[in-house]
């Protein structure tokens, strides 16, 4: 495991996501409601999506192509059509920077 930066706080304010590209890894970004940033992967485990270009609504992202949801703390897929959870990656915040714990 590696952890790696992948933005900074400011780029990614309270209750918005950002979808970023490392190390081979497409990765969303949360900053949710109780100030806690947390990481998933990007792609939906359904179709091909990018969960960043859905919706984030407290801890649940909505995906963008058939309304998918999941909970981003855990990754657990949350209704129909999915039947696949997403990956989560442990995430800490060190001087404003963003880090992602990354299978090497
Ligand atoms: S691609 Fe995400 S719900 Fe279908």
């Amino acid at each position: 495991m590696t952890w790696v930066r992948v933005a900074t706080t400011a780029a990614v304010p309270l209750g918005e996501m950002l979808g970023v590209s490392v190390n081979g890894f497409k990765l969303a970004i949360y900053h949710l409601d109780d100030d806690s940033f947390r990481a998933t992967q990007n792609v939906c485990t359904h179709e091909f999506a990018l969960l960043s270009d859905g919706w984030l609504e407290g801890s649940e992202v909505e995906c963008p192509l058939h309304a998918g949801r999941f909970d981003v703390r855990t990754g657990r897929a949350l209704c129909e059509p999915l039947k696949r959870d997403i990956a989560v990656f442990a995430v800490e915040v060190r001087d404003g920077e963003i880090f992602v714990a990354l299978p090497q």
